[in-house]
């Protein structure tokens, strides 16, 4: 499919929806995607071919303290998107994550492994992933790790979070945790490549952050490295950070398709394009 103006956006606002400049692209404003009369009547008036499903709730220490609300969002709002593509005859994109996994796997998760969640936001997301399954024959599920992107105003996870605390005045040295690994997942290169893979009219579920896997504290390393800053990178193990989620020490995900470019290289770009 080339003619992307009959591509529908839910969650444009957000980090990975920022990138989409084509379709229509909606909002929570313009599209609550858990409310389904309003799923189903934006549907039937913009008449989409495809739907990216980007639209969630990606606090994943928010999810843990009220997970009724993850559940309302992730879930059922999947649900909803699901249930109307169905009866529209529309293929969607749903993005998952590799919080469907419990960690515990010695090496990378293969898009064939069994997911087994740990925490509410990976068990809200996978209940997304059933829905998408269970109604949908033309689907893609693409679940990916470490997201970055949107720069100062639109990211607030992992790299957002370490260049702030770089940033800050008088800082010498840094705390990161060493025992979590994974891989980035850059948002531009992400929806870049959900263009080739509708465009190859692609089905099923896939793994796809950039290449290669690091440690958190790798990140933090590169990330000082590639700004030249003179700071200190202190490596220590997640009990340290007392959070309400728990993480896996194992977000580390095998792609079929191999076609993500490396993590270090996605990083630079993000940071010189994004962040000067
Ligand atoms: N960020 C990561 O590290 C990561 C990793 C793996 C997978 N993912 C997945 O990637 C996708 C995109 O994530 P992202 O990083 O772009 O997230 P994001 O920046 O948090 O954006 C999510 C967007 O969804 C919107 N939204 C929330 N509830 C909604 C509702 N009821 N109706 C319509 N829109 C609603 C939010 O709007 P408001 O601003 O109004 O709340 C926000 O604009 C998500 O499916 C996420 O689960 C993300």
């Amino acid at each position: 499919m080339n003619d992307l103006s009959k591509v529908l956006t839910t969650g444009g606002d957000g980090m990975l929806g920022s990138y989409v400049n084509f379709g229509i692209k909606t909002n929570r404003r313009s599209l609550d995607i858990t409310d389904l009369k309003e799923v189903r009547s934006v549907f039937q008036n913009h008449k989409p071919e495809i739907v990216l499903h980007f639209a969630a709730e990606t606090d994943v220490d928010r999810c843990e303290r009220d997970p009724e609300y993850a559940y309302f969002i992730n879930s059922i709002g999947t649900y909803n998107i699901a249930l109307v593509a169905a009866e529209l005859g529309i293929k969607v994109v749903y993005i998952s994550t590799n919080a469907v996994f419990d960690g515990l796997k010695n090496g990378p998760y293969s898009e064939t492994d069994k997911p087994h969640p740990t925490n509410f936001y990976g068990h809200s997301k996978l209940l997304g992933e059933f829905a998408i399954k269970e109604l949908l024959d033309n689907y893609l599920i693409l679940r990916v790790s470490w997201m970055m992107g949107g720069g100062p105003s639109k990211d607030q996870k992992f790299v957002s979070k370490i260049i702030n605390q770089l940033k800050k005045d008088g800082t010498k040295k840094i705390n990161v945790v060493n025992d979590q690994f994974g891989a980035l997942t850059y948002a531009k290169d992400l929806v870049e490549a959900i263009k080739v893979l509708i465009n190859e009219d692609k089905r099923g579920i896939f793994h796809l952050p950039n290449s290669g896997s690091s440690s958190r504290y790798d990140v933090a390393k590169e990330i000082v490295n590639i700004l030249n800053l003179n700071i200190d990178v202190n490596p220590v193990n997640s009990s340290f950070f007392n959070l309400d989620a728990s993480r896996n020490g194992n977000d580390r995900l095998d792609s079929s398709l191999n076609i993500m470019r490396s993590w270090q290289e996605a990083l630079r770009e993000y940071l010189e394009s994004e962040w000067k």
